[in-house]
């Protein structure tokens, strides 16, 4: 690293390649490079502004006077223009709506997906979620060695959100091939020919939740889709078909993908750390802040982002107008100003829960609920009915090549067959 930032503008930039094999597999020693000497420094290479600070990414997810969340799912790097094509030419027509949108569009969005998805639906999501993971791990985790990721937590939360949205199971391999090919388009770099295909795909997805938010409409059932399309704004309004469809849409990503790598990256950091796993089986009630803990040491969601709406200084550095902003979220949870050891995972802390993992304001993830819910009941039971399981000793990890979503795509548990 070269670059200190002393006064108003960031003198050069610090080595920043998100996509580096060494970065995608443990960003942490460069985040607390960046903490300790360029909180706030310009990547000419990506052309963005990146933040590290708890205290700065906290302002940029809740001051919406001061950043907007307009840029928070364009492509890191532009489709090409045949991809464009694809997208235009398959009928991909979503609209800003949820995620992307700042008040009052978000405020009236926000407000229908909330009366949509109420804790009532999660509370009664517990059954199933826990059926499920009793039935994957009785049925997956046999004979003594298997990839957690390819047993379970790679289908368990695309059941679940099919369930809440009311999709049948048997789209589900479709849906998460569709959700990984998303991820690599937006938070990615990709050859040509592959985003071409990733367009085609994309589109076809697309047409898939205009069909489910038009079947509802016409004919209601208990599930969230129905809610979203009924719940009327304070003008009476319901959302229009396009918004409709773009919310599912990004749920059928949001709703799964992130989930799954907090509970592959639950997995491994318990495992790792025998006592903590140890204590995890004795005594349930833990689950709760160690849930949290692991979400603020290796979050799922590692980086967020924002741009700024006016030129503004950050901790003395001048950032102009419209910059595009990354959060570093994995960065802030460990900032030493606001937690103590950053760098342990003590179930027990007391302020874990006051990690970035599902941003914070206007926008903090609806999900958020269903997520926590998941990892505990999961853990549960593997500590439950697995109490012996261990990582597979030195097995490499591999992470998808994209900046935001992070968690190993394979995790390789052993365990005596005679003590399960
Ligand atoms: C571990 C799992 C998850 C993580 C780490 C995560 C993380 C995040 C983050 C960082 C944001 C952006 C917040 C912001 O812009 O300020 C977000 C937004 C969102 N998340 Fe999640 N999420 C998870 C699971 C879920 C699930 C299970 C769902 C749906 C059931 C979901 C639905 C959403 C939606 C709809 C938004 C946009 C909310 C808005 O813009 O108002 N997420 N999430």
């Amino acid at each position: 690293m070269t670059a200190v930032n002393t006064g108003s503008q960031a003198s050069a930039s610090p080595e920043f390649d998100p996509f580096s094999p060494a970065f995608l597999s443990d960003p942490y020693p460069w985040f607390a490079r960046y903490r300790a000497e360029a909180p706030v420094f310009y990547s000419p290479a990506l052309d963005y502004w990146v933040l590290s600070r708890y205290e700065d990414v906290r302002t940029a997810f809740r001051d919406t006077a001061a950043y907007s969340a307009g840029n928070a799912l364009s492509p890191v790097q532009p489709p090409c223009p045949r991809a464009a094509a694809a997208l235009r030419d398959g009928g991909f027509r979503a609209v800003p709506t949820l995620t992307n949108t700042d008040p009052p569009v978000h405020t009236r969005a926000r407000r229908i997906a909330n009366a949509a998805f109420t804790p009532r639906l999660v509370a009664r999501m517990e059954p199933f979620v826990r059926e499920l993971a009793v039935h994957m791990i009785e049925t997956r985790l046999q004979g003594g060695h298997a990839d957690f990721v390819r047993a379970l937590s790679w289908e368990l939360p695309a059941l679940v959100i099919f369930k809440v949205l009311g999709v049948p199971d048997e789209d589900v391999p479709r849906v998460k091939e569709g959700s990984s090919n998303r991820l690599l388009f937006m938070f990615g770099r990709s050859e040509e020919e592959r985003q071409v295909q990733i367009a085609e795909g994309m589109a076809a997805f697309w047409r898939y939740t205009e069909e489910l938010a038009t079947d509802r409409r016409e004919q209601p059932r208990d599930d969230f889709t129905s809610s979203l399309v009924q719940t009327l704004d304070l003008e009476g309004q319901p959302l229009s078909q396009q918004e409709a469809a773009t919310v599912l849409f990004g749920l059928l990503l949001a709703g799964h993908e992130t989930t799954t790598n907090l509970l592959t990256n639950a997995l491994r950091r318990f495992l790792e750390q025998r006592t903590i796993w140890e204590e995890l089986c004795a005594e349930p009630a833990l689950m709760p802040n160690a849930i949290e803990e692991v979400l603020r040491y290796d979050p799922s969601v590692v980086i967020w982002r924002r741009k700024t709406k006016a030129a503004t200084r950050i901790r003395g550095v001048e950032v102009p107008a419209d910059a595009n902003l990354l959060l570093l979220i994995g960065s802030a949870n460990r900032d030493e100003e606001v937690f103590e050891n950053p760098d342990v995972l003590d179930i027990h802390r007391a302020n874990a829960r006051d990690h970035l993992a599902f941003g914070i304001g206007n926008h903090l993830c609806l999900g958020a609920p269903l997520a926590r819910l998941e990892a505990r009941v999961v853990i549960e039971e593997l500590t439950r009915r697995r109490p012996g399981l261990r990582l597979v000793p030195d097995q490499p990890f591999t992470f998808h090549p994209n900046i935001s979503f992070r968690g190993p795509a394979s995790l390789l548990l052993e365990w005596e067959t005679a003590s399960t």
